[in-house]
């Protein structure tokens, strides 16, 4: 078995029953959190692309996680990109996966109420290539069971003439408040590192009527075949992730809380230990979502929440926030 996404159901189940992981069902977890007024039961996530339903409830019990976010959903299936989609780095993976997914309907039907089923806590991340796009997704799941809704403005947009709307303040601003008129549930702007000032595009999210952010998406990187002198990716460039951008991720996040004080944060990057996720709370999270460490160790998202609940308990001033709702900065 080479990772999640390959395994037959048998494999798994044999190797969920080697790693001893399948359960955590009756822990009571100690130290919650709580984003935009939706209690988590602890401060640790998925992150969207990273966790696939059908592979990780082999795994473990996925209504332990704080929130399951799920990959992004677009208004009709999409294909994603053809050819190589990722290529190894130092400390981190390049993808262009391109957002492949069945489309929201088949979400609404099909893996939306087998989570909700299964006790979890659902974050619906959700995908637009325009203003449009993102309208007919968050209008579908206004009356849905998600809890919360991820608004993945990383992805190019033609209402913004091609680039992400998450890249630029004047577009960002219109779509969200487009979608704000569409659905009352707590909806989460995550957000791209691929700017120059990271607060300025916070705030105009914030004032658009987001009621969290999410930080950080990929950052754009590439590899080259030396044999070939080709790009590996077929896309040319694709998405950074894991422990290489952790401390990009940490720096958003920090500039982010200095400059909106008030506004809910779930910190993004790089993710694979309880002490990375405690950093990123000492940073000014609410909470945190773990991406890539999933796709090499299934368990991890559960392992960092295991292992920050120890560091919690040497901590209470900490805990004592999370739970109410406040962050340490
Ligand atoms: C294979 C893959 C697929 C991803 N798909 C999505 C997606 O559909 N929507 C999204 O908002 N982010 C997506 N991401 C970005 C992650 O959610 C996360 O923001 C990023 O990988 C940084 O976290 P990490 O370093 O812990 O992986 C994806 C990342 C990877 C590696």
């Amino acid at each position: 078995m080479n990772n999640q996404y390959d395994a037959t159901v048998d494999e798994l189940e044999h190797a969920a029953d080697d790693a001893g992981t399948t359960l955590y069902g009756d822990h009571e977890w100690k130290h919650p959190t709580v984003v935009a007024g939706v209690p988590w039961k602890n401060p640790v996530g998925t992150a969207s692309g990273t966790f696939q339903l059908a592979a990780c409830r082999h795994f473990y019990d996925v209504s332990q996680m704080g929130a399951i976010t799920t990959k992004g959903v677009s208004p009709v299936p999409w294909d994603g990109n053809p050819g190589v989609r990722t290529a190894e780095s130092p400390a981190g993976t390049v993808n262009a996966v391109g957002l492949q997914n069945p489309g929201v309907d088949h979400y609404l039907v099909d893996e939306l109420p087998k989570l909700k089923e299964l006790g979890a806590t659902v974050v619906t991340n959700v995908a637009g290539h325009s203003d449009d796009d993102y309208a007919d997704v968050v209008a579908k799941l206004a009356d849905s069971p998600a809890d919360m809704l991820e608004i993945n403005v990383s992805c190019p947009n033609v209402s913004a003439g091609g680039m992400a709307v998450g890249t630029d303040p004047v577009a960002l601003s219109r779509c969200i408040g487009r979608l704000r008129k569409l659905t009352d549930k707590p909806m989460i702007v995550k957000l791209s590192p691929n700017v120059t000032d990271i607060a300025a595009i916070a705030r105009a999210a914030a004032e658009a009527g987001a009621d969290a952010l999410s930080l950080i998406n990929t950052l754009v990187g590439m590899r080259i075949d030396i044999r070939t002198g080709e790009p590996i990716i077929g896309n040319v460039t694709g998405g950074v992730s894991g422990p290489a951008i952790f401390p990009i991720g940490l720096a958003c996040v920090w500039k982010v809380r200095q400059a909106l004080p008030d506004i809910p944060l779930i910190g993004i990057g790089g993710i694979d230990s309880g002490e990375k996720a405690l950093e990123y709370l000492y940073a000014g999270a609410n909470a945190v979502e773990v991406g890539g460490a999933a796709l090499v160790d299934p368990t991890a998202p559960l392992r960092v929440a295991l292992e920050l609940e120890e560091l919690l308990d040497a901590r209470p001033e900490l805990a004592e926030k999370l739970a109410k709702g406040d962050t340490w900065r």
